[in-house]
């Protein structure tokens, strides 16, 4: 399963990016926001920015609601870097922004997705990607693992190309869940990345082994 950065922030993806575990980034308007009020940059130097630590996708969402308005920030944002794949929201104007970039041959990262119906829409309009938001889904009592399981069903019983970014990840269990079901890709906030290194028997035996090495060394 690939592993995506789920930020904006420069210095996350530089140190996550060291350990060459990051095989793509997304980010959306809240998490852009954020960094532009922490760096003072604009969004395309942060995107610019990104673009240099790491070769995968990075996905880069639209704000304009309609079709064309949609359409026409994508390609500005694809001038950014070739990587650059277009976030377009779950709507029906955002599906025809889909089918148009497509025929551009523009990657697509169709976002928002709370039902496995959209899935199939995201699918058929030709999306590159599709990200269902689980952990928002378990936030209002849903099941959001069931809707990876179902959504990645559906796209192997029509042989569909489009992969399943798993989004909204919250804690550890949603990854290893992810990779479990065969998801092509968690993408995961830097805070949650930093746990799956933790375990406490890894901590207790570096400890261990540290006390015997200089007891033997005293
Ligand atoms: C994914 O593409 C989104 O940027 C993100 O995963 C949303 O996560 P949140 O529900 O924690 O805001």
């Amino acid at each position: 399963m690939k592993i995506f950065l789920d930020t904006a922030n420069v210095d996350e993806i530089k140190n996550a990016s060291e350990a060459n575990l990051i095989d793509g980034i997304t980010t959306n308007p809240s998490l852009m926001a954020k960094e532009i009020k922490r760096t003072g940059l604009d969004s395309n130097l942060i995107l610019k920015k990104i673009t240099k630590l790491v070769s995968g996708p990075i996905s880069a969402e639209v704000v304009s609601k309609d079709l064309d308005g949609m359409v026409k920030e994508a390609k500005k944002l694809k001038e950014i870097a070739p990587q650059i794949v277009i976030k377009i929201p779950m709507t029906f104007d955002g599906m025809k922004a889909v089918r148009r970039l497509k025929k551009e041959e523009i990657d697509t990262n169709v976002t928002l997705v709370f039902s496995a119906n959209q899935a199939l829409l995201a699918a058929k309009a030709g999306a590159t990607y599709v990200s269902p938001f689980v952990g928002r889904l378990d936030d209002i009592g849903n099941d959001g693992m069931n809707l990876v399981g179902e959504i990645l069903t559906i796209f192997e019983n029509y042989n569909f190309k489009t992969e399943v970014i798993v989004a909204s990840v919250r804690h550890p269990k949603h990854v290893k869940e992810s990779a479990l079901m065969g998801a092509h890709i968690a993408t995961i906030p830097y805070k949650i990345l930093n746990k799956l290194f933790n375990h406490c028997l890894t901590d207790q035996g570096i400890v261990r082994f540290d006390n015997d090495w200089k007891d033997a060394h005293k």
